[in-house]
């Protein structure tokens, strides 16, 4: 069979329709929440971008020069200096076009165990070989890294280091500088996936790995600050690979929408996304320690989950021999869902481990819903 037969579908996408009955409280998905979208800034961004006949036409493949300029000016503002970027339709399509340019039979790539399932999908289709590095509470563990470098001589590092999907964990400082150094030691490349990183509901911002390795192709996203459904994502490396890249991106299609991206221009230059981050953050963060606490007062003992500072999720272990997709059918009848964890695994999957979004529910869901949860797990 052709390998691209042979990928299974997502089971987050499987389960994602098991789960859209309207009583069902679902953990599930990694989604923002609707009732908070700037609906009225983003019909306005529309209506200005309308004006223009040029938006309904063909465009460069680079993308819009206004947003891309307004995408560097807010990485370099984060302390990524940045001169340019490629648009992308979502961050996903950036994984794609770094796979398809930078994979293939024979090459190794490493991962995070666990990671974002769907850029091991991606891995996966160009038939590259996934290896994976332990992590722990303060994500990739260095040592790990140092073997399996030595061992396995990976070209590729994917590393989502800023709110991780699935943990919510986040790489400590030091140990950026440190990947960094075995990156540079090594011609590995790293992939900074960051979609979450400005969603942060406590603490203080730790540099991103782009910012301390000129290795790394760093991948932004309008989908968890703005509206998924825009399809908007940037991709930000070396001007070489860039260039790339871009030529990767216009056999696959040309070009990302011209009108999202002259409506996601004309939105940052009219409205300050920065305060709508914060208020964004308010109620997440508000949903985040509602799900915390719920967990505390309910979880059986012997259960551990992390304790992120922001992003969307919580990852969970659960104590004794269970399995999270067993599981998940017992919440079900319950109508309550979750992620099983077993699916974000490269190599050795942990079936006691499960995923929990804690971002497009109101604190009172999320409250009722743990509490279905405990009765599942009693
Ligand atoms: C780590 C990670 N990377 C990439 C994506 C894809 O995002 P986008 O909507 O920008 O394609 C997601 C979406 O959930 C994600 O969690």
């Amino acid at each position: 069979m052709h390998r691209t037969l042979s990928v299974a579908s997502s089971p987050v996408r499987d389960l994602l329709a098991l789960t859209s009955r309207p009583e069902v409280i679902s953990f599930a998905g990694g989604l923002p929440a609707p009732e908070l979208f700037d609906l009225d800034g983003v019909r306005a961004a529309y209506d200005l971008a309308l004006r223009d006949r040029a938006v309904l036409q063909y465009a460069p493949t680079e993308g819009n020069a206004d947003l891309r300029a307004l995408v560097s000016a807010r990485l370099t503002g984060r302390g990524l200096p940045t001169s340019d970027v490629l648009i992308t339709t979502g961050s996903q399509q950036a994984l794609a076009l770094v796979a398809t340019a930078m994979l293939g039979p024979g090459a190794v790539v490493a991962v995070e165990e666990p990671t974002y399932l769907a850029a091991l999908q991606c891995f996966r289709m160009t038939g590259a070989r996934i290896v994976s590095v332990a992590s722990d509470a303060d994500g990739l563990v260095p040592e790990s890294l140092r073997s399996v470098v030595a061992r396995e001589k990976p070209g590729l590092l994917y590393l989502v280091p800023t709110f991780a999907n699935p943990t919510g964990r986040t790489l400590s400082a030091s140990r950026r500088v440190e990947i960094a150094e075995i990156a540079a030691a090594h011609d590995l490349w790293i992939v900074e996936d960051d979609p979450y990183g400005e969603l942060r509901y406590r603490g203080s911002a730790v540099p991103p790995v782009a910012s301390v390795s000129d290795r790394t192709i760093y991948l932004g996203s309008f989908s968890k600050v703005g509206a998924p459904g825009m399809r908007l994502g940037w991709l930000r490396a070396p001007a070489d690979l860039l260039r790339t890249l871009t030529i990767v991106k216009q056999a696959a299609d040309l070009h990302t929408s011209t009108v999202d991206q002259a409506a996601a221009a004309a939105y940052l230059a009219h409205n300050d996304l920065d305060a709508h981050i914060a208020r964004l953050c308010v109620e997440y963060g508000a949903r985040r320690d509602a799900m915390i606490a719920a967990l505390s007062a309910t979880m059986p003992a012997g259960t551990t989950w992390s304790d992120p500072d922001g992003g969307m999720f919580v990852w969970l272990r659960l104590p004794g021999d269970v399995d999270s997709v067993v599981l998940l059918k017992d919440a079900l009848s319950h109508d309550v869902a979750f992620v099983p964890g077993a699916a974000f695994f490269a190599t050795a999957p942990d079936h006691a481990t499960l995923r929990m979004s804690f971002t497009s529910n109101a604190v009172e869901e999320i409250r009722e819903g743990m509490a279905r949860l405990a009765k599942v797990l009693l």
